[in-house]
């Protein structure tokens, strides 16, 4: 079969596509052919070497995925050749075939497909897990969420609008505040991009303020850097600020602004909480399946790019180029 490898550190370009052998299903396995892989960002930062799970080279980037099982190893239960699946198993999914524990596949809703199920599981699993059991937001309150365009912001704005917040999205150009907009945002800010001096901090935090009348109850932060302190800095009193990500850079954060405004600064983890807190993982899945049969979260595909072009799909998030999600086809 073929797969998109990463056989040594670096950028996209130093991905190869190759021949390797098929998987076989072992105990509790089952082996799915990919239809669907969705690019995130830890696919960016793990074949450089930058992510917090190194795997063993060569390895194939690829987060999520869905597709069709096509054989089941002995001691599967509810799991049968042909059932549509999705899973999120971190790495190894831009493959023409992957083998899984069963235990990790989710069922696809039969009106959702491919391309939609292989982006559902990361983006909006994180988000949902971080403005429900992190911040635990309550219908009326007020979210900021940076990066609102990407993958996990995009999510965040749909979940935000379905969980009852005023939702305001801020992004780097107008284009991709526009996109939040038509995706459901309640208003949205253009910030720079990086560096940021003093007083473009400080425009920041007041375009926060001036959207909520005032200060924001929780920030969804997925992009760090030089935006994250300006997002503090326009809290509530005991407002919640999540932290999600940072491709903008890991920032660092003057402690007195969280006694100033007693505030919460949350970590947001949700790989670690599937694993660790599975029940209230089955339940969030559970939901957010509701949710998408109700209409109120839809993934949103920008492009949509072949195996072999799988390369120039990481490029894309790398550059900061894409809008919503990316996802290669097999
Ligand atoms: N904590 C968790 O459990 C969890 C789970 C999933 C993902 N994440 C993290 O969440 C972050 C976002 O992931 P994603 O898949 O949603 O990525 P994405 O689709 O590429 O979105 C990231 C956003 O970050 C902004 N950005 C700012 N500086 C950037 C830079 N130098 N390069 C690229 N983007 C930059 C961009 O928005 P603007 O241009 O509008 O600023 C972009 O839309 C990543 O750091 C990822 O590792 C965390």
């Amino acid at each position: 079969m073929r797969a998109i490898l990463s056989t040594d550190p670096g950028g996209p370009d130093t991905l190869t596509i190759e021949e390797i052998a098929d998987p076989t299903a072992g105990p509790g396995q089952v082996v799915v052919d990919v239809k669907a892989v969705s690019v995130n960002f830890p696919d960016v930062l793990i074949i450089q070497d930058l992510y917090q799970v190194k795997p063993p080279r060569p390895f194939s980037p690829g987060c999520e995925l869905a597709g069709v099982i096509s054989e089941v190893g002995d001691d599967v239960h509810g799991f049968s050749v042909g059932d549509r699946v999705l899973a999120a198993p971190g790495h190894g999914a831009m493959v023409e075939r992957i083998a899984l524990d069963a235990s990790a596949c989710q069922p696809i809703p039969d009106e959702m497909p491919f391309d939609e199920a292989a982006s559902f599981l990361l983006t909006y699993g994180t988000s949902h897990h971080a403005l429900k059991n992190r911040a635990n937001v309550t219908a009326g309150e007020s979210l900021f969420v940076l990066g609102a365009a990407g993958g996990v912001g995009l999510a965040a704005v749909q979940l935000g609008k379905a969980m009852g917040l005023r939702v305001i999205a801020g992004c780097s150009s107008q284009d991709k505040v526009d996109l939040c907009l038509d995706q459901g945002a309640d208003a949205g800010i253009v910030y720079p991009r990086q560096p940021l001096d003093r007083d473009q901090q400080k425009a920041l935090s007041n375009q926060i303020k001036e959207a909520t009348g005032g200060g924001v109850d929780v920030v969804y932060d997925a992009v760090g850097g030089d935006y994250t302190e300006p997002s503090v800095r326009a809290l509530n009193w005991e407002g919640r600020f999540l932290v999600v990500g940072f491709p903008a850079g890991i920032p660092k954060l003057p402690l007195n602004l969280t006694l100033l405004k007693s505030c919460d600064v949350v970590g947001v983890f949700w790989g670690a909480f599937t694993m660790m807190q599975p029940k209230q993982h089955a339940e969030n899945i559970s939901e957010l399946f509701a949710m998408y049969a109700d209409g109120a979260i839809k993934p949103f595909i920008t492009d949509r790019y072949s195996l072999d072009e799988a390369p120039t799909a990481i490029r894309q998030l790398m550059e900061r180029r894409a809008k919503g999600k990316v996802v290669v086809l097999l």
